[in-house]
């Protein structure tokens, strides 16, 4: 089945559930599930029951769209994603926000966790990104019959240089401490080796995680606005001499959920549409 038809099978099956169509998408990283908790009237889909979406696995990630209001904005949030170190294929993973969009997002608010590279970040520290590098070796908008998706598609505003004013603005508004930086994404699962990280240092790379790009590539090609906002879990790897452990992820984003959450409610509040 061609992408479009999939995408319209998907919209046909969700749009019956809503009274209002979504302006904003949130794509909510490991451990930051929690803002969807705080949507007004919400109404809840299961990935599972979506025609053509696959089930999220990662722990923390409970796999749902969560639509509503926030802030006095029409959001909906993808509590879960799909991450390529499951497996899964970078147009699956793109696949929900390019039907989020077709629901009538278009702006795209996307947080993750992340490894510190900059030895200026602390754990619990949040860094808007202002750029990325795409180190997956993945595109989302490749077809198996080789030919491209899109027309060759612009990444130099990938990060909308307006939302990052925006956020900046907001930060300062809540007094929440927001670094700026670039996001090194890659496919994981295993974490990186110190001599990676030194790699990626010299690179230009501030922080590093196994999400966004891929989402955020596909976003641009739909000509989405998007805000990109790094929870720092951990130090990088070597920074520190100590083994790097999954569970920290999870315990530094209870610590910066606070944070970020009312980083988003202040953006939205001023008017991020
Ligand atoms: N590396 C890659 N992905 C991550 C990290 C990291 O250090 N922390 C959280 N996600």
């Amino acid at each position: 089945m061609e992408l479009n038809e999939r995408i319209l099978a998907a919209v046909d099956y969700i749009k019956p559930h809503l009274s209002n169509t979504p302006d904003v998408a949130l794509v909510l990283g490991s451990g930051l599930g929690g803002l969807a908790q705080s949507i007004n009237e919400h109404t809840a889909i299961y990935y599972n029951d979506i025609p053509h979406f696959k089930a999220a696995g990662a722990p923390g990630h409970t796999g749902r769209l969560i639509f509503g209001e926030l802030s006095g904005k029409q959001v909906v949030v993808m509590q879960g994603r799909l991450h390529a170190y499951e497996g899964h294929s970078a147009a699956d993973i793109v696949f929900p926000l390019q039907v989020l969009n077709a629901l009538g997002a278009t702006t795209l608010i996307i947080t993750n966790a992340s490894g510190g590279i900059n030895e200026a970040f602390d754990v619990g520290d949040i860094m808007l990104i202002t750029d990325h590098i795409n180190f997956t070796g993945m595109h989302p908008l490749t077809l198996s019959d080789g030919t491209a998706a899109t027309d060759f598609c612009d990444m130099t505003y990938a990060y909308t240089p307006a939302l990052q004013t925006r956020a900046l603005e907001a930060a300062g508004k809540c007094e929440v401490k927001l670094h700026r930086g670039v996001y090194l994404g890659l496919r994981g699962p295993s974490f990186e080796t110190p001599a990676e990280i030194r790699a990626f240092r010299v690179w230009g790379a501030d922080a590093v995680g196994m999400s966004t790009v891929l989402e955020v590539i596909a976003a641009s090609a739909l000509r989405m606005n998007v805000c990109g906002l790094a929870m720092i879990s951990n130090k990088a790897a070597g920074i520190l001499d100590e083994p790097l452990l999954g569970e920290d992820v999870m315990k530094a984003a209870k610590i910066a959920a606070v944070q970020m959450e009312q980083l988003i409610l202040t953006m939205l509040a001023d008017g991020v549409q």
